[in-house]
């Protein structure tokens, strides 16, 4: 297994440009089941996770031409053949539930197996299933896959009992191929889904309200293809503007849309943070960083994906603060390696932690349990005083495309080391 070593301390300086979102590519790689024509999806991010479900339309017969210089993806779908997920696949990637809908909505049906968890909680599907039921989809369960099927799919009224980011795109995918209209409310409003809406309508769909809680979908025979592009990852944007404090250092974050990093902003001013935010970039100064107390929200809320980094940054902020994790229940168990770095954490139960800075961090062997937590693993390997080595550094590949090159760009001694 490939592993990061990491020489902490050194200043950066320069400039990282923003990849595309890993949230924005993965949906419309399930949306443009919804359509036999072509899909050319541009400023594509290649990680394991996009690559991963690339591989599972693959199985499924689609025709797929990668071309990575230029970050474009051109995708066939009209050769899909099956309508049964890879098993291997499935359980690697927690987001391969979205193919379910589509599928159902072009095929009629769909088989798969429950798609993997992983360490931030247990992911359940069960709005998924109740939301398929609700189309009028028949759903057959055994221990560990599950099948959806639909002579016909009927418009829909669904009240989310939980704003799901999955579950709201799942949902508003299958309306548009279902007889008649639909309602969805307590949607999630997280900017990937009304830039999937946009996309969707350019191609037929007729979907209205994508980015507030009440989305209505009237229901079309058909959608064509289209080109889509991914926007900028506002979490690893907002991943880079924690790093350039976490390091003192004056960076620029470039080919990011600093509205959609929601709350972090103005929290991380409000903890002192030192920034210019430009039109498409953020820049950070050294900042006196002070601590505060901050509790993970829907969009645009304090996103759940900034907290591990957030939380790595009050390690090293002055003063006491919780970090209120209130969305996954395994979302911050990655603290016990950083409080064997020195890190001052303890942990009240799994939603809450308190935190008093600041602390003095020491290079340690640590392990990548998920891809948030090991980008964070990566800050503090920076961050801390002599070596730190991150193991199972697929968790980090997930998400993050080349990262120590990008990160070697602007002064940080990092390597991957082969095993
Ligand atoms: C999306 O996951 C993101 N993933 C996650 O990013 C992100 O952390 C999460 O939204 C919250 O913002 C993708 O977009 C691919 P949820 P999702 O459904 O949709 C519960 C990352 O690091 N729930 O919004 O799976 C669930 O347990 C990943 O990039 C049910 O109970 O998250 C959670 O408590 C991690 N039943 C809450 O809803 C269901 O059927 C919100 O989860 C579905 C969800």
């Amino acid at each position: 297994m490939d592993k990061f070593i990491i020489q902490g301390g050194k200043k950066l300086s320069g400039s990282i440009a923003v990849n595309g979102a890993k949230n924005s590519a993965l949906k419309i790689l399930a949306a443009l089941i919804l359509s036999p024509d072509k899909c050319v999806i541009k400023n594509f991010p290649f990680i394991e996770d996009t690559l991963g479900a690339i591989a599972i339309l693959e199985k499924l017969g689609a025709k797929v031409e990668i071309n990575r210089e230029e970050k474009i993806v051109t995708i066939d779908p009209s050769k899909i053949n099956k309508t049964e997920l890879d098993d291997l696949l499935v359980r690697r990637l927690r987001s391969s539930i979205l193919f379910a809908g589509p599928m159902l909505a072009r095929f009629g049906k769909v088989k798969m197996y429950h798609p993997g968890g992983c360490f931030i909680g247990r992911r359940p599907i069960d709005i998924f299933l109740d939301g398929f039921k609700a189309f009028g989809a028949d759903i057959k369960m055994s221990e560990d896959e599950f099948e959806v099927s639909a002579k016909e799919l009927k418009g829909a009224n669904i009240f989310f009992p939980k704003i799901t980011v999955t579950g709201t795109e799942a949902m508003m995918m299958t309306a548009v191929l279902a007889k008649g209209k639909t309602i969805l409310q307590n949607c999630a409003m997280e900017p990937e889904i009304p830039v999937l809406a946009d996309y969707l309508n350019k191609c037929g769909a007729k979907i209205k309200g994508a980015g507030t809680s009440i989305i209505e979908i009237e229901g079309v025979d058909k959608i064509s293809g289209g080109e889509f592009t991914v926007i900028p990852d506002r979490i690893e944007a907002g991943t880079f503007v924690i790093m350039g404090l976490l390091m003192q250092s004056e960076i620029k974050i470039e080919n990011c849309i600093p509205e959609h990093l929601g709350a972090l902003i103005p929290i991380l001013q409000e903890a002192g943070a030192n920034l210019e935010i430009g039109n498409d970039y953020i820049k950070t100064k050294p900042s006196e960083m002070k601590a505060v107390s901050v509790m993970t929200h829907e969009y645009p809320g304090f996103a759940t994906d900034a907290q591990p980094p957030y939380t790595l940054l009050m390690t090293q902020a002055h003063g006491q603060c919780i970090i209120h994790e209130a969305i996954f229940e395994g979302r911050l168990f990655f603290t016990d390696q950083l409080v064997t770095m020195g890190a001052n954490i303890i942990m009240c139960d799994p939603h809450r932690v308190v935190i008093n800075g600041p602390t003095k961090l020491f290079g340690k062997k640590l392990t990548s349990p998920d891809l948030r937590a090991g980008i964070t693993m990566v800050l503090a390997g920076m961050t801390a005083e002599g070596q730190t080595t991150i193991e199972n550094i697929y968790q980090i590949d997930r998400g993050y495309e080349k990262i120590e090159e990008r990160l070697q760009k602007i002064g940080a001694d990092i390597k991957r080391v082969k095993e």
